[in-house]
């Protein structure tokens, strides 16, 4: 049994660790969490009763407080997720990105090496600390090749290049200050529990209100997609069995042009809540994001080969599961959608000028 603690653990991808590692280890979580529009305690309801989980309401930006959670747990291990995660805001507001990723980082990095470095030797060796990236960072391909761990970094938008100096601050603590660290970059995820200004779970929800589905510039960006709980599982391998020092990447070998992936979404809906007209109907296509990426692909061989990771689910069969929770879950859907983003959406699109 170890003490982990989860940061961003109410978010999407760090909400779907929590419920695994509940439900398939024994490892104790403690979750910390600012709790930002896209953190969302609703997301972990089936878990936060047990007696193996608790919540600490913490912005990693307060220095004091997170050294504070590290005195109280004792933690065995992080697992660093925290950020803020969306592309399209860290164009319209960069300094929430540079707060959060790059100082929030740092301030967690901080607390971890004070704490480890009062442990015991036999302690300290056990010690993790596993920073959780995205592939974005190494920029934007052509029409072939793949990401690898080898990859020159050449991050594009303020996202990218706040998770990119956040790799680069990890990198530096296992280095200079021996903080046992592991990294990895990952492609895009999907799946239950996704906040709805991102790409597929937008399309669903415009979809089923009857909105346009707005596609950004012609639709074929590509993006690699990975279902969140094999993700969730890529991070577990590497937290518990990931070499020091090293970075791993992660990818679901999915290509798909965003074109073809709301095509897919619409036939699935098509399918499973039938309407006159298919929803195929209500694509729009709208004025391209500034700087968009045209294509990420990452080759996840090093993962598959060292720890035997691969993912379990298919596009077809991890889309079908998505769409099928969106209908059942509509109660979680409301609850998210605060006001706070439909502010920002609705100033979103005015600053594009269309839709
Ligand atoms: P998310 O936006 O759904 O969740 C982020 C969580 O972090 C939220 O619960 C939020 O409340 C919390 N948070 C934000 N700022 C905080 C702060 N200052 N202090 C404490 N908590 C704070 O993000 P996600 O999609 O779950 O991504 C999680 C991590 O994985 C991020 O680091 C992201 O860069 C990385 N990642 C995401 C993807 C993807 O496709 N979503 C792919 C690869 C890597
Ligand atoms: P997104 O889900 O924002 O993830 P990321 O930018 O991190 O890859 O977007 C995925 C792709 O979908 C990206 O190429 C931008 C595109 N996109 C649209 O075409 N329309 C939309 O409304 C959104 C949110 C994204």
């Amino acid at each position: 049994m170890k003490k982990i603690i989860i940061t961003g653990g109410a978010g999407f991808i760090g909400s779907a660790v929590i419920r695994q590692l509940l439900a398939e280890s024994d490892h104790f979580v403690i979750n910390v969490d600012k709790l930002t529009y896209a953190g969302n305690l609703e997301s972990l309801a089936e878990i936060s009763d047990s007696p193996r989980y608790c919540f600490e309401q913490v912005d990693i930006c307060d220095a004091a407080a997170l050294r504070a959670v590290f005195a109280k747990h004792a933690p065995d291990g992080v697992m660093h997720l925290a950020a803020e995660s969306h592309v399209d805001r860290s164009i319209s507001g960069p300094g929430e990105f540079i707060q959060a990723n790059i100082v929030g980082t740092f301030n967690v990095l901080q607390a971890a090496r004070e704490y480890w470095d009062a442990l015991p030797e036999t302690k300290k060796s056990l010690f993790r600390f596993h920073h959780v990236s995205t592939d974005e960072v190494y920029g934007s391909l052509g029409k072939t090749g793949c990401f690898t761990e080898q990859t020159a970094y050449q991050p594009n938008s303020p996202y990218s290049a706040s998770k990119a100096a956040s790799d680069h601050l990890v990198r530096a603590w296992h280095h200079t200050f021996g903080l046992p660290v592991v990294t990895t970059n990952c492609s895009n995820n999907y799946g239950p529990y996704h906040f709805p200004e991102k790409l597929i779970p937008l399309m669903i929800l415009n979809a089923l209100s009857g909105k346009p589905l707005p596609i950004y510039g012609k639709g074929d960006n590509i993006r690699d997609w990975l279902y969140v709980d094999d993700h969730a599982r890529a991070l577990r391998l590497v937290f518990e069995q990931g070499k020091i020092g090293a970075t791993y990447n992660i990818g679901g070998h999915n290509e798909k042009t965003n074109l073809e992936v709301v095509h897919t979404l619409c036939d699935v809906l098509d399918e499973l809540r039938p309407q006159a007209q298919s929803y195929r109907g209500l694509i729009s296509f709208v004025q391209d994001r500034p700087g968009h990426d045209l294509r990420y692909a990452i080759n996840a061989s090093k993962i598959e080969r060292e720890l035997g990771w691969k993912p379990q689910e298919t596009f077809a069969s991890g889309i079908r599961k998505t769409v099928q929770w969106y209908l059942d879950n509509s109660a979680w859907v409301s609850h998210v959608v605060s006001g706070e983003y439909q502010q920002w959406l609705q100033q979103h699109y005015k600053n594009r000028g269309n839709l």
